[in-house]
């Protein structure tokens, strides 16, 4: 199996959680690894036993011995980390959201296509065993149609206005961090909706602080929430017309699923490794091996179709980035 050579740009919080997970999977290596910070970089480096360590994003993306680049920056630099690597031939996994705006993320396409190289979206979820589990009952309908979605992802933010979730300029708030969770989950089992209802509440920032939806489909509704006021269920409730899947909570992440049918409710536990983002690097890696440039999952058209969707409700509740 050829080994895959791959870098991080921006070593904060979920740079570390990706760093531990790459390290589970086989035939990959984390080779460099970009900070602004000369120390940080440094320290990242040592910590997960890392050739490179750069002070410059710019001078990563020109190492010519990696091949994949995990952007970890926050939402309204992905635009411009993932187009850097990508104008250096880098295979490029971008956190989500994709970009700030439906805008960007054609940019980053365009770039993608041009260069002729992989670009994907690092939306986890879509590749976790129990979510895989969900999809295969929502095509086969071994439940019959899916009829509802009743989804929420919420905790208590800082107060801190400095922090990434708060400040507006760096695309702060609870629709775009954790909302996308929720509107994911409907649109990759009901598609897009019909119509959109949408209402929220802000920060003194202008980055809201939570927000409420409704998708109308023709035979179907979802429920959706995210909220950095308070720890919420975290669960998304997807019920048939024969019978109800409730992934636990956070249903985002790995965990359990009950499944209730004819007046039984069993609760399955689905086996997973690391963290969970094991299963997208696995999928990105299989990706580049197979010389492919666009995930068949997380596609283009999903990740747009997504952004849009964002882009929608950010019109609805006011929010302009
Ligand atoms: N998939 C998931 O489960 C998951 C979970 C958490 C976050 N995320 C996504 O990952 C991205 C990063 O989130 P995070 O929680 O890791 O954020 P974080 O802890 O704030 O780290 C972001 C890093 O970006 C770099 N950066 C570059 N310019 C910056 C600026 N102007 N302000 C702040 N940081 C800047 C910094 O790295 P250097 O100082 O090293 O340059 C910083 O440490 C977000 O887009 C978020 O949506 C995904």
């Amino acid at each position: 199996m050829e080994k895959i050579n791959w870098g991080i740009i921006g070593l904060g919080n979920i740079a570390h959680k990706f760093a531990q997970d790459l390290a589970l999977v086989k035939g990959a290596e984390l080779v460099a690894v970009a900070s602004r910070s000369k120390s940080k970089s440094k320290e990242f480096a040592s910590k997960y036993s890392v050739n490179k360590a750069y002070s410059s994003y710019a001078d990563l993306a020109s190492d010519s011995n990696v091949q994949a680049v995990y952007i970890a920056t926050p939402h309204s630099f992905h635009k411009e980390h993932s187009i850097l690597c990508l104008k250096h031939r880098k295979a490029v996994l971008c956190e989500k959201p994709f970009a700030i705006n439906a805008k960007e993320v054609d940019e980053m396409i365009k770039v993608a296509k041009e260069n002729n190289v992989l670009l994907m979206e690092a939306l986890w979820t879509y590749f976790l065993p129990h979510y895989t589990y969900l999809l295969d009952v929502v095509k086969n309908q071994y439940l019959g149609s899916l009829l509802k979605l009743k989804a929420d992802f919420g905790f208590k933010a800082t107060n801190d206005l400095e922090s990434r979730f708060l400040k507006k300029e760096i695309g702060g708030g609870s629709l775009l961090d954790i909302g996308i969770y929720p509107v994911f989950a409907a649109l990759s089992t009901l598609g897009e909706p019909e119509s959109i209802k949408a209402n929220a509440t802000f920060y003194g920032t202008g980055a809201d602080a939570e927000c409420n939806m409704v998708f109308n489909y023709q035979n179907a509704s979802a429920i959706l929430k995210s909220t950095f006021l308070k720890e919420t269920d975290s669960l998304a409730i997807f019920t048939f017309q024969e019978g109800v899947v409730q992934m636990n909570t956070r249903f985002h992440q790995p965990t359990s699923l009950t499944i209730s049918k004819n007046n039984t409710t069993v609760t399955e536990y689905i086996p997973y490794k690391g963290y969970g983002y094991y299963y997208e690097i696995l999928h990105f890696n299989q990706l580049l091996r197979e010389d492919k440039k666009e995930s068949e999952i997380m596609s283009f058209q999903f990740s747009k179709t997504l952004i849009k969707t964002l882009d929608k409700l950010r019109s609805l509740i006011g929010l302009e980035y």
